[in-house]
Parts: C-alpha cells; structure tokens; sequence
C-alpha cells in the first residue's frame, strides 16, 4: 500500500514500474484488489508525494502505507469526461474551507478513511484532504456488473468543514493536480488491464490442452491454435505499451499520449481476450465455476475509468494532429 513511499514513511521506496508489476500481478488473480491497490498506490500516495507539504507527508504517507486505505474524489454526477466542470464548491470560512456538494463513482470509498477531493472555489479547483471523521457523507454503493468486489460509491458533503492545512498543492492547483496524475493512473490501468487478460488466458489456455473432441485437445486443431497465438501476440503488445508508457514516465520524458495509448489497447485487449478464453473453454467458460467469465465482465470497466477509450483516443489524436500539421 506504499509501494513508492519511501522508507522513512513506512513505504516499500519501489520505482514506479514495480508498483505497475504489482498492479498486473494482482490482476491476474482479481483485478477489483488490483484497482484498490492501483488507486491507493498510483493517484492517492502519488499526489501527497508528489504536491504534500513535508508536514502533510509526515502525518499521512505512513497511515497509508499502513493500515488506512484511500479515495480519489473527481468525478460527479454532472462531471465525468467533462471532469472540470465541477460542482462541488469550497468556501472560505476563517481558517477553514466549507464544501458542499457531491460526488459519484469512487473506488475505495467504502472502506476509504482518507479522501482527496476536489472542488470548486474562487480561485479554480483546490484539491483538499478529508478524513472519514471530519463528515464525508458515504452515500449509495453501485452494483456493477464487473470489479465487484472494488467499492463505488456516491459521497455527500454537507458543510463539510476543512481546516486550511489540508489544503494540497495550493488554491487554485488541483486542475494541474489531476491532470498530471491521471496520466501516470492510466498506466496503473493499462496494467491492471494487461494482469487481467493474462489471467484469464493463464485459465482458458491449459484447458484446451486436457478437453479433447474429435480424439484430440481441442488447443490443438489449427482454428483454436491461431487464435490462441494471436491472443498471444496482442498480449504482448498490450504489455510493451505499459512498460514503454512506465519507462519514459521514470525516465523523466513525456508520457501523456504513450500512457493513454497504453490504457487504450490494454482495454481493448483485455476484453478481446478474456471473451475468447470463455470461448475456448466451452460450456464450462460460461459458468462461474472456471472464473473465466469473471475476467470478461471485470475487463469492460477498462474502457470507462480513468478516461473512456473516446478520451484516450481524443488525446493521442491532438499528439498527432499537433504533430502533422
Ligand atoms: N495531460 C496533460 N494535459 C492534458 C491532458 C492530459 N492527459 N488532456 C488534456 N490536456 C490539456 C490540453 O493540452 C489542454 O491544454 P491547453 O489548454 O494548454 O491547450 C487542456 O488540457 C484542455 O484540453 P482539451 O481541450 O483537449 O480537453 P477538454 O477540456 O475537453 O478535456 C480532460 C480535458 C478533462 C482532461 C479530458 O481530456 C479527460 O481526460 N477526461 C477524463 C477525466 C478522467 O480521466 N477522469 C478520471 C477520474 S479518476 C478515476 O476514474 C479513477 C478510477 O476509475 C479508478
Ligand atoms: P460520460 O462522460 O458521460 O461519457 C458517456 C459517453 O460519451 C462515453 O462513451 C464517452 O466516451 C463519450 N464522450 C464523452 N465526452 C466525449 C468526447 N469529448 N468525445 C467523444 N466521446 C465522448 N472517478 C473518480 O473521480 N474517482 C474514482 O475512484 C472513480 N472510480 C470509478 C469506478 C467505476 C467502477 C466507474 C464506473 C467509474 C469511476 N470513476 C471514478 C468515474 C470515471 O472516471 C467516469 O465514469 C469516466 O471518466 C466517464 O465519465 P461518465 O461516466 O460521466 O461518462
């Protein structure tokens, strides 16, 4: 849960590609405890490490890497793709700063005792720190089709009071707050898209090889083998853009349109392959006996957060056309 918190604030002080292996790793297996990992590690530790204060680091990064887990509140009703048009309002008040409003999706925020919200005030959007006591009001919990083990829900805030301190990165900051961090969370998603459909290929695969019809593994007859080693190949390429989209992110070089390509295709992938391992396997696939069919519907998320596949492909198109023309 501190997988880049460095050691003195009870972290792992990994690099940013071990925490986008574990992201992967986890996914393997279940890819909602692969996004819980994923925005703990990649949006809510990456801001207070990257824009905290010293004494905001000092009090927070150790209860995160231990036992408290953490939410990151963009997101509303009225402001998904659209994610500036916030209308969740902060106010002044003395020595504090008053919120009202409300907001919608947020991973981990039913076990989260640390959120980090943004919201509008005089100044732009302010990203601010809240703890669960101070009064975030946990609203309805989503049920999903797929990561449903991930909590999602709806948080109220009814002057929600928070003292100046827990302001980050300073007023007016957090548009530049998020859009900086998304772009390193979509990598995180582009692994934990990569895990799953590792996972699911790591499932269907071998059983093609025991199940036989027609006197042979069914793994075996070339209709099966081709789409088996095209599967393969687009695993492959899926994981070549993480790690690129990683790379350059630790190599201090731009990664915005890498990272949202990596996210793209990972999605894309993801779901390409966890449909035809369900396939592969059969009847059996379509049950939940083989957790096969759990990877396909954990894989349509992929195209949604952290950026639909229309933004991801918005934003590699302006690369281009900035590019070209
Ligand atoms: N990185 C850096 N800068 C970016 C950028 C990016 N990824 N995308 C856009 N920008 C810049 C543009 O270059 C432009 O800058 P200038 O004004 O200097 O030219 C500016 O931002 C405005 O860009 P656009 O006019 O192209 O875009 P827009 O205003 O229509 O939308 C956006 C911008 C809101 C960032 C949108 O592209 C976007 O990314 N929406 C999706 C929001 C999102 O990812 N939400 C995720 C919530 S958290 C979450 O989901 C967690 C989870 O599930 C697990
Ligand atoms: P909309 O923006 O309404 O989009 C609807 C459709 O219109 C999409 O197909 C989209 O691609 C398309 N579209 C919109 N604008 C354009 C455009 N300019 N060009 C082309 N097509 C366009 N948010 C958080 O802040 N924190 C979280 O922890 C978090 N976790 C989430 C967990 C889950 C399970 C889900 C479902 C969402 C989560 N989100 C979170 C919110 C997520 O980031 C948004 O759902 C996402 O950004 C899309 O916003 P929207 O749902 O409002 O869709």
């Amino acid at each position: 849960m501190g997988i880049e918190t460095s050691v003195d604030h009870g972290g792992s002080e990994a690099s940013f590609t071990s925490a986008i292996i574990a992201i992967e790793e986890l996914a393997k297996i279940d890819p909602s405890v692969s996004v819980m990992c994923d925005v703990h590690n990649t949006l809510v530790n990456t801001v207070l490490r990257t824009y905290g204060t010293k004494e905001q680091q000092d009090i927070w990064l150790p209860q995160l890497a231990g036992s408290k887990l953490g939410s990151f509140c963009l997101s509303e009703p009225a402001s998904g793709s659209d994610a500036f048009a916030l209308q969740t309002r902060a106010q002044k008040d003395g020595d504090d700063w008053v919120l009202n409003g409300s907001k919608m999706w947020i991973t981990n925020s039913y076990e989260a005792e640390f959120f980090l919200i943004f919201a509008n005030g005089y100044k732009g959007i302010t990203c601010f720190i809240a703890t669960k006591d101070m009064g975030v009001q946990i609203a309805k919990k989503e049920q999903k089709l797929g990561i449903r083990a991930s909590s999602t829900c709806t948080l109220n805030f009814d002057d929600l009071r928070i003292p100046a301190a827990n302001v980050i990165g300073g007023e007016g900051k957090g548009y530049k707050i998020a859009i900086e961090i998304l772009n390193e969370g979509r990598i995180g998603i582009a692994a934990q898209m990569l895990g799953l459909a590792q996972g699911a290929f790591d499932k269907a695969v071998p059983y093609t090889y025991e199940r036989k019809q027609f006197g042979q593994p069914v793994g075996t007859f070339q209709g099966m083998a081709f789409q088996i080693a095209q599967a393969a190949v687009e695993l492959e390429t899926a994981r070549l853009l993480t790690y690129n989209a990683a790379r350059r992110k630790e190599e201090g070089k731009s990664f915005t349109k890498e990272a949202a390509m990596a996210k793209y295709w990972a999605s894309v992938v993801a779901q390409r392959v966890s449909g035809q391992a369900i396939e592969w396997a059969g009847g059996v696939g379509f049950t939940r006996e083989t957790g096969i069919e759990k990877f396909w519907r954990d894989s349509k998320i992929g195209a949604i957060y952290e950026g639909t596949s229309n933004i991801q492909l918005q934003t590699i198109a302006k690369f281009i056309q900035k590019e070209y023309s």
